[in-house]
């Protein structure tokens, strides 16, 4: 995720903004860059990669600015170069902008600077703020600043700076977080404590649609509309440490309870309720091709070949066209039919997975069209694919996949509307399904209330060695992803089975005590599971069931419930995985087991 830091006062300030990018590295990112006010002239520098590689190129000692502002980029609009790379300048070289968020109506501004003459050089939406600042400032950068967030949609954490008053830096927020470090003598600017916190612990934190004008002496915080705002100086009290959990203990806890927030992002721009429509930019050169569509072919590895399976279940229901999902590794070396009219996506957090990669090539190569559903911006996939949806979801540290795995669902969820729309899905059934969609971040926190019952079943089953997860339609693929969580990082055996293939052998294993996760939310197998639940329970099987909530009769069946709310059945694995994220952890803990880094595993497989 992209880090702000800022600073102005009377010390040198390369040093201290290089510390703080430093400080911001854990948050993930790909490129880095600094705005120095030089004597009055405006220097930026950046990178691709690592701070380090920055810090060459930059004279840090030497550097006698005493204002500047710097950032760390995770990619979202145009790959990790070093020209897509923040500070960002207007075409009079008068000003520098750093930004989190995304400018969702980036195109039609930089289509109305480019009718002015104004001439871009990336590919980002943050240019096209920059140069609409530089377009509009008339010698009074708060003026200009203000003037052009009125045209913005979207969401944002900017800091800016202007050759033409060297001791200032404005700031503005909305969406995206915010803070001003009070110092002696000197301000700070960041999008997060840690960047800041080895100069002060004193800050304001700016809310929603709020600016903030910092010299060395001076802050003055108004609204976006210019009405003054008295803001309180707080005390940080948080360590570093935990600053870069954000207060949970692991990234893979932070990561399971940023899934609103990371599916607000995932959708921002897309679902238009009002039109029924879905608004997929990366598919607009191929949208014909996708509607004369014969056949999907999904290929993934673990659990991005889960969200897979909920894709093909998607895209049959609500795109009536015939799909596969193909462990990316036994595709590549099959020999695979590939007849006109296939469409192949590869679905990849990381994007640089090896056997998803040849997969990809492979499907290529024999005629089909190239997607991509991949979650880190100019990635290997990413740059392989004829067209693509990213998921922007945010950096997934923690090894286990968790928020990657919700974004894959609801980018796939949009993909089956997009194509169903355009094929025989009518405006009022995309707008119904559409509406559900968009609800799924609400529910989501309510789902994640289920953490301490989570934490307790976990800890009550964490010493049994085998594990069964059981769904049917829908729930199947999540039976697999709950399972594979708990395998991998609490080194439980665990195996997930579509319910009614329990019959056919697994059966066997039911032995008194044993924990069977059952997922029995409402829906049109819903009367089969109940069966398949009092299977187990005759063998004397441990059903931890996850339910509708309302459901009245569940209680009764199973051993233990964790409810999630009620949503459209294809929608539901997005709400279901989350208890099963959360036992997974849990369990890990009570065995002592190092969550973020399992044994034997990393987080992208690069190598066959
Ligand atoms: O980066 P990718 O999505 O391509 O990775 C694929 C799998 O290696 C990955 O999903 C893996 O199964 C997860 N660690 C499971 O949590």
């Amino acid at each position: 995720m992209c880090g702000i830091v800022g600073y102005v006062g009377q010390r040198q300030a390369l040093p201290l903004l290089v510390e703080g990018l430093k400080r911001l590295e854990y948050r993930g990112y790909d490129s880095a860059g600094v705005a120095m006010m030089e004597q009055n002239r405006l220097s930026i520098t950046k990178s691709a990669g690592r701070i380090s590689v920055l810090e060459q190129q930059l004279d840090v000692d030497g550097s006698t600015a005493t204002t500047g502002i710097a950032h760390t980029r995770w990619a979202t609009h145009g790959a990790p170069t070093e020209i897509n790379a923040h500070p960002h300048g207007d075409a009079s070289h008068r000003i520098a902008l750093v930004h989190n968020g995304i400018i969702e109506n980036y195109t039609a501004l930089k289509k109305y600077l480019q009718q002015k003459e104004v001439p871009f050089v990336s590919d980002t939406d943050t240019e096209v703020l920059a140069q609409l600042i530089g377009h509009l400032y008339r010698g009074n950068l708060e003026e200009a600043v203000r003037e052009a967030l009125r045209d913005v949609h979207g969401t944002f954490g900017i800091a800016v700076v202007c050759a033409d008053e060297p001791g200032t830096i404005v700031a503005a927020r909305r969406g995206s977080p915010l803070l001003i470090g009070v110092g002696q003598d000197e301000y700070l600017v960041a999008s997060d404590a840690s960047a800041i916190l080895a100069h002060t612990s004193q800050v304001v934190y700016l809310s929603d649609n709020e600016m903030a004008v910092i010299s060395a002496d001076s802050l003055h915080t108004t609204t976006l509309d210019a009405v003054p705002v008295t803001k309180e100086i707080q005390e940080v009290e948080w360590t570093l440490d935990q600053i870069e959990l954000a207060g949970h203990t692991h990234f893979m806890e932070k990561e399971i309870f940023e899934q609103p927030e990371a599916l607000r992002n995932c959708m921002r721009g897309r679902v238009d309720l009002a039109e029924g429509k879905v608004h997929l930019g990366g598919f607009a050169d191929v949208a014909r091709e996708l509607t004369r569509a014969r056949r999907f072919i999904m290929t993934a590895c673990g659990t991005a070949w889960h969200a897979g399976l909920v894709g093909e279940y998607l895209l049959e229901d609500l795109g009536r066209i015939p799909t596969e999902v193909e462990y990316a590794s036994e595709f590549r070396y099959r020999n695979p039919v590939i007849e006109y009219g296939t469409v192949t996506v590869a679905i990849s957090q990381s994007g640089e997975t090896a056997d998803t990669l040849a997969a990809l090539g492979e499907a290529r190569q024999r005629g089909a069209l190239a997607l991509g559903v991949v979650n880190v911006v100019g990635s290997s996939i990413a740059r392989e694919t004829d067209a693509g949806i990213y998921l922007h979801v945010g950096p997934e540290i923690g090894v286990a996949s968790t928020k990657a795995f919700t974004g894959q669902v609801a980018v796939l969820a949009m993909i089956a509307a997009f194509v169903g729309r355009r094929k025989h899905l009518s405006q009022s059934a995309t707008q119904e399904f559409l509406e559900a969609l968009s609800q799924i971040p609400d529910r989501m926190e309510k789902a994640l209330e289920n953490n301490a019952k989570a934490k307790a079943i976990a800890e009550a089953y964490a010493d049994r060695d085998n594990w069964l997860y059981l769904g049917r339609g829908y729930q199947y693929p999540v039976a697999l992803e709950g399972a594979l969580k708990l395998k991998e990082i609490s080194y439980i055996h665990a195996e997930g089975l579509p319910a009614a293939e329990m019959k056919h052998g697994p059966i066997a294993l039911i032995s008194d005590g044993m924990p069977v996760v059952v997922i029995a939310t409402q829906g049109l197998q819903y009367n089969k599971i109940i069966s398949n639940i009092e299977e187990v329970r005759a063998r004397g099987g441990r059903v931890i069931a996850i339910a509708t909530e309302g459901d009245s009769q569940i209680a009764n069946l199973a051993s233990d419930v964790l409810y999630v709310p009620d949503t459209l059945e294809p929608l539901q694995p997005m709400l279901t995985v989350i208890p099963l994220q959360l036992i997974a952890y849990h369990a890990a803990i009570a065995r002592g087991c190092n969550v973020d880094k399992p044994r034997n595993l990393a987080k992208s497989v690069t190598v066959e």
